[in-house]
């Protein structure tokens, strides 16, 4: 289970009911509030520690204006319509949360519970990350006995000073395309990145949503990957079953595709599987 900061669920639930449990850092790049709070994800008892270095201001997400969303959440009339208008939702998610839990808040940005989702300050209390640095990846490893991942690194630069900075892996990433236009995708630059990971693991998220772009993403260099939107899709769609048929559909690709490559496992797949015209 990997576990976003921006998650209204308490890191400490969360890692009660996983074996493996890894925490997923927005940080600000303040010392005084980096260190609490990786004394917190250890007290709870996580595995791993990701820090996800692409999103150091909020970015401008065209489609949410348009779709009327922004945080903090306001009640516009179109916010008020689609609820009133989706009575399951608001019965089942909302009404349930707001029961069982009271009004959602930020709950693991810091050692303490974050802003509710409705506040004015949202914003002022999960800021400062455009200050993040090298020396703050260098104070966590200091403090953190567990694993220490980077998310969100496209240049083999960075993935050599992941690696210098005592790095246990990265994720190349570029967050699903969702941050800066005209960003290079992961894939492109996974060959050179794989070629400065020393002991490190290479993980690569980004547009993996068939069987084929899994066997690329490996045989360009990462170890495994990770997949976003097609499991958050199955998920709208049909909860935790919409998950294991996305899950399902995805293994049954690979699967396929290897056999149509002529080789049996994961293990025999090579670079010159990929052509680079
Ligand atoms: C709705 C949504 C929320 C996300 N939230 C986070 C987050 O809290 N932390 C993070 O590191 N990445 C976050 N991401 C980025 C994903 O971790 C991942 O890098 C990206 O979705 C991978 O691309 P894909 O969706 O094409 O598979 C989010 C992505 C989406 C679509």
């Amino acid at each position: 289970m990997i576990l976003s900061a921006s998650s209204l669920i308490r890191l400490e639930d969360v890692r009660a009911a996983n074996q493996q449990a890894w925490y997923q850092a927005y940080l600000a790049g303040l010392d005084e509030r980096i260190e609490p709070l990786v004394d917190r994800v250890a007290a709870a008892g996580y595995d791993t520690f990701v820090v996800t270095a692409d999103v150091p201001v909020p970015p401008n997400r065209e489609n949410n204006i348009r779709n009327g969303f922004q945080v903090p959440l306001e009640i516009t009339p179109r916010v008020f319509w689609d609820t009133i208008t989706h009575p399951d939702w608001l019965l089942n998610t909302w009404a349930r949360t707001v029961f069982n839990h009271g009004m959602p808040h930020f709950e693991n940005m810091d050692a303490k519970r974050g802003p509710p989702v409705l506040s004015k300050n949202l914003m002022r209390n999960i800021g400062s990350r455009d200050q993040l640095a090298w020396k703050h990846v260098e104070l966590i490893r200091k403090r953190w006995r567990g694993k220490l991942v980077v998310k969100g690194l496209i240049s083999p630069e960075d993935a050599r000073l992941a690696r210098e900075h005592g790095c246990d892996g990265v994720m190349v990433s570029n967050h699903g395309g969702r941050q800066l236009d005209y960003t290079v995708s992961g894939l492109r630059t996974l060959p050179e990145i794989a070629a400065q990971k020393g002991s490190m693991t290479v993980m690569m998220d980004g547009g993996i949503r068939r069987g084929t772009d899994v066997i690329k993403a490996l045989a360009l260099g990462a170890d495994f990957v990770w997949i976003g939107r097609p499991f958050l899709y199955g998920a709208v769609v049909a909860g935790e079953a919409g998950v294991a048929r996305a899950i399902s559909l995805l293994h049954a690709e690979i699967d396929r595709d290897l056999a149509l490559l002529g080789i049996r496992s994961l293990k025999e797949i090579t670079a010159d599987l990929v052509r680079k015209y």
